[in-house]
């Protein structure tokens, strides 16, 4: 077996992983990124609408600052998250934006005078500068007091990832696509590393580090209908999990995002929204404002994904054959806007829909879209119960989001956390020896090579893999959709269990050798039920509603029993489901927990509720 070795070994090659490991260039220590596509694919390249830094740049950015980013994902959040690294992200995400820019990303920028905006449709004019002439131009997005959101028209995923992999390169980082990290190599203590099955070969190779991170995206493929690209598979999460001793946190918070496109649901970006588009029913008429007057179609995406819901649900869906749907309506923003700062969903409506947005209205409806769960790490990026293990971006729950994340806040979050989390790793290993255990690595290879063995000769069963896969899809659903309520998250967990059966007892249909897509899947589809297993019944035992997580049967927000985070392990591997534990949601309170000023339902407050204290609580109060 071919064993390969680094200082660093990053498990995914997009923004958050490429970020880690640029630091750790940067510093003088090697690294490798692994990736199951080439780095230029990986799913950050599909980020649409932009990154949010309070730059307060522009005319409907002025008066933004860390302080009100962070009360608007706190607010977001749902008070869901951890306060002390949303202030970590916030004050470091317009460093991150402007080193972008020097490094290559061509960021939209301000142009002075008098210009035309869109709000809710209607045109208006605002004033830019003379003196932010040329500066980093923003857009607006849902749940934000100000116009914060930075972009390159809607392809800043893909113009900050070549810029990132250009540094990369420069710096001597080496990434090797087509490969599959199935497990990783530690002694119950310590991570040393992953062992890797080659896409192109089938081969088995062992990578040693003295750092890990896990850096591969969500989890949104255990959802059939996704705006996630294929490789968003949850491998990450599944092979710390697998050790038994990673705790998956938050598995139940998961973000529908209001506007993927019929049928695809390939994303159409917030920034329409944020532009100036509306949402229309059936009848055409504009309903948001009736149900959010305040923000409109620009509420955080949670509780616009419900209200939607809410809305076809009385009736007022348009049918079609591919079920119900609403409308999107960017027409009015007229042909040059399109083709300039919208080219992508332009192109997407054209592609995929037939569909002109220029002239026509997009079918859209709530699609799967984010993990705000992850890997549990302590704001270092330290994963709990491994030592030298990191994770960070959407792998990672570490955790800014909580029970809802803002749109923009996730791609910063990529060169945020990846900056932060790369100089917490160059500390790591500047104090750290190589110290390989040559058992751990032989008993991972030996366990990997009888894994496979065993699904090549169908000695455990021969059940089809893509059947199992597509019946975790459906059972998922059932219960871990927008809505929830106990008797279907029941319904649910109990077929979850049966597939979890089936995904034991997998034979291949193909002899497995080379590239073979379908051992590919096999390796992956008993962590991927797990990890359905974990959402489902943490969202089972949630007895509340916060952000992305609605039960019908418990419509509070109950922060006197459930402001926090749910920590899933799942210690013994035949075991047909997770040990649940918890922590607090916070421990540092700048902004006691209160009403969102959106969304409207009740909240059961604290026993004793934290002081109002700093900044940002002030922030909120004048941001209202
Ligand atoms: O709608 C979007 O452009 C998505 C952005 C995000 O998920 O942050």
């Amino acid at each position: 077996m071919q064993i390969f070795q680094s200082d660093i070994l990053c498990i995914g090659a997009g923004l958050a992983g490429e970020r880690v490991a640029v630091e750790a260039a940067d510093n003088g220590f090697s690294a490798i990124c692994l990736s199951l596509v080439p780095s230029r694919r990986s799913h950050s390249s599909a980020a649409m609408g932009g990154m949010q830094a309070a730059l307060g740049n522009s005319a409907m950015g002025e008066g933004d600052s860390p302080d009100v980013h962070f009360a608007d994902t706190v607010k977001g959040s749902d008070w869901g998250c951890d306060q002390e690294v949303a202030r970590i992200f916030v004050n470091n995400a317009p460093i991150a934006m402007r080193q972008m820019a020097f490094w290559g990303v061509p960021w939209n920028r301000v142009v002075a005078g008098e210009q035309t905006y869109y709000k809710g449709g209607k045109p208006f004019q605002a004033y830019e500068k003379l003196e932010n002439e040329g500066l980093i131009h923003s857009r607006s997005f849902g749940g934000t007091a100000k116009w914060r959101t930075c972009y390159t028209s809607d392809g800043t995923g893909h113009a900050v990832l070549y810029a990132l992999d250009n540094r990369a390169t420069q710096l001597g980082v080496e990434v090797h696509d087509k490969t599959q990290a199935i497990a990783l190599i530690h002694d119950g203590v310590t991570c040393m590393g992953a062992i890797v099955r080659c896409m192109k070969t089938g081969e088995l190779r062992a990578y040693l580090a003295r750092a890990v991170l896990i850096a591969t995206g969500g989890y949104g493929r255990i959802y059939r209908a996704t705006t996630n690209a294929v490789i968003c598979d949850g491998d990450g999460m599944a092979i710390a999990l697998d050790t038994g001793v990673v705790p998956f946190g938050n598995p139940e918070a998961i973000q529908f995002h209001p506007t993927g496109v019929v049928p695809t649901d390939i994303l159409v970006t917030e920034g329409c929204r944020g532009d100036g588009g509306t949402l229309l029913d059936v009848n055409g008429y504009r309903f948001m404002p009736d149900y959010e007057p305040e923000k409109q179609e620009l509420a955080s995406r949670d509780v616009v994904s419900r209200r939607m819901i809410e809305h076809m649900r009385k009736g007022f869906g348009v049918k079609s054959v591919y079920g119900e749907h609403l409308w999107l309506d960017i027409r009015h923003l007229g042909a040059h806007h399109i083709h300039t700062k919208l080219r992508e969903v332009e192109d997407i409506c054209q592609s995929f829909l037939g569909v002109d947005p220029v002239t026509q209205l997009i079918p859209v409806r709530p699609t799967h879209h984010y993990s705000m769960g992850g890997v549990r790490t302590n704001k270092d990026g330290a994963a709990y119960g491994l030592k030298g293990l990191f994770a960070a971006g959407e792998a990672a729950c570490w955790d800014m989001h909580g029970f809802n994340r803002l749109g923009g806040n996730s791609l910063a979050e990529t060169v945020v956390a990846g900056m932060v989390i790369g100089g917490k790793v160059v500390e790591y290993l500047k104090g750290t020896d190589r110290v390989f255990k040559t058992e751990s690595m032989r008993d991972a290879a030996a366990r990997q090579k009888a894994r496979i063995q065993s699904l090549i000769s169908g000695a455990k069963g021969g059940e089809d893999v893509y059947a199992v896969r597509e019946a975790m899809y459906d059972a998922l659903i059932l219960g871990a959709g927008i809505f929830r309520n106990g008797k279907d998250l029941q319904t649910s967990i109990e077929k979850l269990t049966a597939v979890l059966d089936r995904a034991r007892r997998v034979g291949l249909k193909s002899n497995g050798l080379g590239a073979s897509p379908e051992l590919a899947l096999a390796l992956k589809i008993e962590g991927q039920v797990k990890l359905a297993l974990c959402v489902t019944h943490a969202a089972l035992n949630r007895a509340e509603s916060r952000g992305a997580h609605t039960r019908e049967d418990f419509p509070e927000r109950n922060d006197r029993d459930w402001l926090k985070r749910t920590l899933a392990i799942w210690p013994d591997p035949v075991a047909v489901k997770p040990i649940l534990n918890y922590e607090p949601a916070t421990t540092v309170f700048e902004m006691p927990p209160g009403d969102r000023g959106y969304g409207g339902g009740k909240i059961i407050p604290m026993d004793n509720p934290p002081e109002a204290a700093t900044q940002a609580a002030r922030a909120q109060g004048s941001e209202k």
